[in-house]
């Protein structure tokens, strides 16, 4: 479809549809979710000039993943956002089936994005091409067309290419699948942000000791925190381990040293980011501050989204909570960003035994959990988290026609704090070592109920919706 029919039928989308995503009493009051249509992964995150800019991929017209456009947001506190006008939209003859994931970076005081222009044919192949657009005096941005195409040896899924400055040239770092299947993390630099140049392959099946580890890696981040170099991926065909893996396809990171010259990268093993149901495509940004800041999206590639119960109010998925990441003993760290507790109402605290425990909304809220033994914790009869001493299990009820699903954190639980808005979860245990991320749909006013022999003590605030 040509770009301005697509921005007519988006307008008629908007205008139909939002009176009806409104009502959904399953939308967030403070996370980040699609007016309408669907929503994944976030892009071109960065903060310039004392304001934050999140786009991310969004079909206006539909649930599905097709018409893939650049939403875009902006916000100076990180909590609540304005809509700016659609930054990108398809129809090119480079980014004819969507304007894919992407990266922002400022070049001579403007926002430059880089993304990734989807060409299918009717014969089922497709191709990729490395496209930038520049911000204009609206607010909008023009497109300047493609830099780079499909480098040789690599099938047409090179894509997501996530850019930043080092030393005096820019790098980027793109997902890729070989004409072997095989996924791969590709390095280039580039003077100009125009011409590019392929420096090797940094990560992926078969390098660096890593064995068979997927036929695509979608979405890399690459990024230097403590002095090392993490490198977030989204490996696609990994299989299912008992606790391990579980999701359609996972989010993860290596850490390691990358020698820029060599094109090489000395890791360390894979580790998923996060142990929930719901969680993709994560993006990070330096923030002003020096903070290293992280979004995902609390979803996942062909999981369950034929069951959300949103699609009946025409709209699907949403962002994670903005966390602020930090490395310790060479473990990535996420924690909520301290914005948030902004929006904590009046506090109460609670200590005994969890069979005693009185109950508290969780509609929107915040708890803090401190365990002194096993326990479990039902989240409105949708969701269950327990600990038996040493595996965390969350169990979702009511998403598979009412099958019961599992997902697992193991260690030593200390502390928990969750985060809940409406039909999410984000469970941070022992302050970030481990996270997890879960949609789910509870009935009205769902209630945290507590039952088990342990002493536990409890911070319960109510949180101020800020997205409505
Ligand atoms: C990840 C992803 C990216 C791609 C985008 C398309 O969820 O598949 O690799 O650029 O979504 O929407």
């Amino acid at each position: 479809m040509e770009e301005l029919n697509l921005m007519k039928q988006a307008v008629q989308a908007l205008m139909t549809g939002m009176p009806l995503a409104l009502r959904d009493p399953h939308r967030p009051v403070w996370h980040l979710a699609p007016s309408v249509g669907l929503l994944n992964d976030p892009n071109g995150f960065i903060q310039h000039n004392g304001v934050y800019h999140l786009f991310y991929q969004w079909n206006p017209l539909g649930c599905d993943h097709r018409n893939k456009c650049w939403g875009h947001w902006q916000s100076t506190d990180l909590l609540n956002w304005q809509h700016q006008p659609v930054a990108l939209v398809p129809g090119a003859c480079y980014d004819s089936h969507g304007c894919y994931s992407g990266s922002a970076v400022v070049a001579d005081g403007k926002i430059m994005l880089a993304y990734t222009g989807n060409v299918k044919y009717p014969d089922g192949s497709r191709t990729a091409y490395q496209c930038l657009a520049l911000e204009n005096a609206q607010g909008g941005y023009d497109k300047l067309g493609p830099v780079l195409p499909l480098p040789e040896g690599y099938s047409g899924h090179v894509r997501d290419p996530k850019v930043w400055r080092h030393q005096d040239s820019w790098y980027m770092v793109l997902g890729a699948r070989d004409l072997q299947d095989r996924g791969k993390v590709l390095l280039l630099r580039s003077a100009d942000l125009r011409s590019w140049q392929l420096l090797g392959e940094i990560a992926g099946t078969q390098l660096n000791g890593m064995g068979d580890f997927g036929y695509m890696w979608e979405c890399p981040d690459l990024f230097t925190l403590a002095d090392a170099e993490v490198l977030i991926c989204c490996p696609q065909g990994l299989a299912a381990q008992d606790e391990r893996y579980l999701n359609v396809y996972q989010a993860g990171y290596l850490t390691g040293k990358l020698d820029y010259r060599q094109a090489a990268f000395e890791h360390g093993e894979f580790h998923e980011l996060d142990a929930g149901f719901e969680f993709y495509a994560p993006q990070t940004m330096l923030a002003e501050d020096g903070r290293r800041l992280l979004v995902g999206w609390m979803g996942v590639p062909e999981q369950d989204e034929a069951c959300h119960p949103t699609l009946q109010y025409g709209w699907i998925h949403t962002m994670t909570c903005p966390r602020e990441l930090s490395l310790q003993n060479g473990k990535l760290y996420q924690q909520p960003a301290r914005e948030l507790q902004r929006l904590r109402g009046e506090g109460s605290q609670w200590q005994g035994m969890a069979d005693n425990a009185p109950g508290w909304p969780v509609g929107s809220a915040e708890v803090m959990l401190t365990p002194n033994g096993a326990f479990s914790a039902d989240f409105g009869d949708a969701m269950t988290l327990s600990w038996d001493g040493a595996l965390l299990r969350l169990t979702r009820n009511n998403l598979r026609n009412g099958q019961p699903e599992h997902r697992y954190w193991r260690g030593e639980v200390t502390h928990l704090q969750m985060l809940f808005d409406s039909s999410s979860v984000e469970i941070f245990i022992n302050h970030g070592e481990g996270v997890m991320s879960s949609r789910y749909f509870p009935g009205p006013q769902p209630r945290l109920r507590l039952s088990g022999e342990a002493q536990l003590a409890l911070e319960h605030w109510p949180l101020t919706p800020c997205m409505l």
